[in-house]
């Protein structure tokens, strides 16, 4: 039921992943994920020093004996990344699968092989996708123009990324930017994809971490309370929408500089979630919390997605059985 190239690869149940998040993507997600029976990415980038990484994924481990992932941002940023000591920790503690993104794998992809550790690197455009392929990643990840975080400079929507990715490259193939219940999946798996990724849908569960209010301010949005911006300093993200990010995008009509921009974009994630104040910096979000309109646990929401997913495969089955009046 449901076992795609992606479950096998990745020794998983469904094909539903959590990709890297950020500030939310910790231990008690990424376990519950792996419980429900998906994949989730603890992101390397949250913890201030390698021994919180280390902790954190340990707990994680005590939590599931289930396959949990790391997320590696190769992300040019302001602060020197230790991507080495990423990688030793991935390696160190036996992380099924690395996801890296923002910028080319191949430095890391030898190391991380030479461990055992599959890669699946996330792209925002077909010919990134061709890329990695070529530099010999296990598995590639589309992300469409409706994603949170960062969706790339091509502006491309899932619905014309994926089966133009699908036709692209021949490895197995995940589709995120836009999905959030089962039907998404079946939608992906139709499109050519081999499985869903998500970040926005796994904020709103009860496991993520963050502020009720936040969580409540999700499930009220619609699709439309994003905003994509900050393209003209090549540093392209779909933020919710708030005051901050309405000044942002303000500066950037002005033609203003990174320099310039930088007191309000440097503030990403941690306020908001944490205070539940929806105007106290930047957050990524995708498009998709236009379909969030509750707060289930993990387990909950894969178990309603497969549920929804067989229910659409049953719909679509009679439809095409069916034959035109005479
Ligand atoms: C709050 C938040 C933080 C994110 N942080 C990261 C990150 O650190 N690294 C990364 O590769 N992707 C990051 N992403 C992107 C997600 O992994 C995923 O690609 C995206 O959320 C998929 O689109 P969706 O939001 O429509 O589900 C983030 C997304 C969100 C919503």
């Amino acid at each position: 039921m449901l076992e795609t190239r992606i479950t096998k690869l990745f020794g998983i149940k469904y094909p539903i992943l959590c990709g890297g998040m950020f500030w939310v993507g910790r231990a008690e997600l990424i376990a519950a994920v792996a419980n429900a029976g998906g994949l989730g990415f603890l992101t390397a980038a949250t913890y201030p020093t390698i021994e919180e990484l280390r902790q954190d994924v340990r707990k994680a481990k005590d939590l599931t004996d289930k396959p949990i992932g790391l997320n590696i941002n190769l992300f040019a940023s302001l602060r020197q990344q230790p991507i080495e000591e990423w990688v030793r920790i991935a390696v160190d503690e036996k992380i099924r699968v690395v996801e890296t993104s923002g910028r080319s794998p191949e430095a890391i992809v030898a190391p991380l092989h030479a461990a055992g550790v599959k890669i699946m690197h996330k792209v925002p455009g077909v010919r990134y996708a061709q890329t990695a392929e070529r530099l010999g990643v296990d598995a590639i990840c589309v992300v469409g123009h409706e994603a949170g975080g960062h969706p790339g400079m091509d502006e491309v929507t899932s619905l014309v990324l994926v089966p133009a990715a699908a036709d692209a490259v021949k490895l197995p193939l995940v589709a995120g930017g836009g999905f959030a219940d089962g039907r998404g999946l079946m939608a992906a798996l139709a499109l050519g994809a081999d499985a869903v990724l998500m970040g926005t849908r796994f904020m709103a569960t009860k496991e993520c971490r963050g502020q009720a209010a936040f969580k409540e301010w999700m499930v009220h949005a619609n699709g439309a309370e994003t905003v994509y911006c900050m393209k003209s300093i090549m540093n392209p993200s779909r933020l919710a929408k708030n005051s901050v990010v309405e000044k942002v995008v303000e500066l950037e009509r002005k033609g203003a500089t990174l320099e310039e921009m930088l007191p309000l974009i440097s503030n990403q994630g941690p306020a908001v979630v944490d205070t539940g104040n929806m105007e106290d910096g930047l957050v990524s979000m995708g498009q998709s919390v236009g379909l969030v309109h509750d707060v289930p646990t993990c387990q909950e929401l894969i178990d309603r997605m497969v549920e929804e997913a067989l229910s659409v495969q049953e719909r679509l089955s009679g439809l095409v059985g069916t034959k035109a009046p005479a």
